[in-house]
């Protein structure tokens, strides 16, 4: 187990993936730096961190992307021993309105932490990817041997490109050992309600949309479809909770330690290997919440998958990590998170 002197360079750290991430590389007894340029995210979320961990945590404010500043960030902190890259724009419609922003973002800065970490000899690195790789998959559930599909978004796209990336480089022979975690649907809030999702104006995703109507800031949810080929006529996704999803990252990291090869790539997919549908979400939200949703069915989403859910044997196996929280227990905390940012936003001015 590494001492707290492990340093961890967690790039997009104050976003959501990324802090409860850097909360459970803490209590793993790693020492994580956070990278953020709050483009995407919020200073509170630091606050949050150190509110849990009763710490202060190490913050870096700039674009991870910049190489003279990442240059400066491991010059002054010394013995890094990897890096978990999770900055990089998620929006799926943004980025069909925005292609050039997504490709330039989300590549370019994968391409500079991997010269980075070639000249400063970093030798560990865990990438956030996505199931969207997988596109409509052919069979269920979808395993990291199934066939990748042409993306249905340049936001999907730039995470089958940044993969392809990742394994010509290794294939190289440069010196890096490196995974790809495919996550499937990141949903819930650390139970503490100090960290959580912060949609940035109107929610795209699900969960933040069905709070926010149960909170009275949304009039109403939209399910979108309900003429699909699942129990109920509604999309079936994998939701997996957040610090699940966290935990991952550290098991990865403990997986790319014990490695001994000097060169690696691997893929795993962070699933829950369970699918709920839109409707069994909504179910579920207002019996463990005891609130009613205010929702109607409206028309498909153009490009929604109908069903995608995880194989996780691989991941649960390698890295000695399998999915402990429920779709409950994920609801719960997100609808615990939503009352707190209700509560906050009535303190402000
Ligand atoms: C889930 C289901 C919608 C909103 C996307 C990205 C993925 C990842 C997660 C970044 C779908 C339905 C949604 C609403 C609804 N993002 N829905 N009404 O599309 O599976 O995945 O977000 O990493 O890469 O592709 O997630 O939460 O948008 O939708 O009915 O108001 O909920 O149709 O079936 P998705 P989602």
């Amino acid at each position: 187990m590494p001492d707290q002197t492990s340093k961890v360079i967690v790039t997009g750290g104050a976003g959501y993936i990324g802090s409860h991430t850097v909360v459970e590389l803490f209590h793993a007894g790693y020492e994580p730096i956070i990278i953020d340029n709050f483009v995407n995210a919020e200073k509170s979320a630091v606050k949050g961190i150190e509110n849990i961990l009763g710490h202060k945590v190490k913050l870096y404010e700039g674009d991870c992307g910049n190489m003279d500043f990442m240059r400066n960030v491991i010059r002054q902190e010394k013995n890094v021993s990897g890096i978990i890259h999770f900055a990089a724009y998620k929006a799926v419609g943004e980025s069909v309105a925005q292609p050039l922003k997504y490709y330039r973002n989300n590549i370019d800065t994968l391409l500079s932490l991997l010269e980075l970490m070639h000249e400063q000899t970093i030798s560990r690195l865990v990438f956030s990817s996505s199931c969207t790789v997988y596109g409509q998959p052919d069979a269920l559930p979808v395993t990291e041997q199934s066939p990748k599909k042409p993306a249905e978004s340049p936001y999907g796209n730039t995470k089958q490109i940044c993969e392809e990336i990742m394994e010509d480089t290794v294939k190289s022979g440069m010196a890096i050992k490196t995974v790809a975690l495919r996550y499937f649907n990141p949903i819930g809030a650390h139970e503490s309600a100090e960290i959580g999702e912060l949609p940035l104006g109107v929610p795209n995703n699900l969960v933040p949309f069905v709070t926010q109507t149960a909170a009275g800031i949304r009039e109403k949810l939209t399910v979108f479809g309900n003429d699909y080929n699942t129990h109920d006529g509604t999309c079936l996704r994998d939701y997996i909770h957040v610090v699940d999803l966290a935990k991952a990252h550290v098991s990865a990291l403990h997986y790319l330690e014990r490695k001994s090869e000097k060169s690696s790539y691997d893929v795993f997919n962070i699933g829950t290997g369970k699918g709920s549908t839109v409707l069994d979400v909504i179910k579920t939200f207002e019996e463990v919440n005891q609130v009613k949703l205010n929702y109607t069915i409206g028309p498909r989403r153009p490009g929604d998958v109908e069903k995608v859910y995880a194989e996780v044997s691989q991941a649960n196996a390698a890295l000695r990590w399998k999915a402990q929280l429920s779709l409950a227990d994920a609801l719960k905390d997100s609808w615990r998170w939503q009352l707190k940012l209700k509560k906050k936003s009535k303190q402000l001015p």
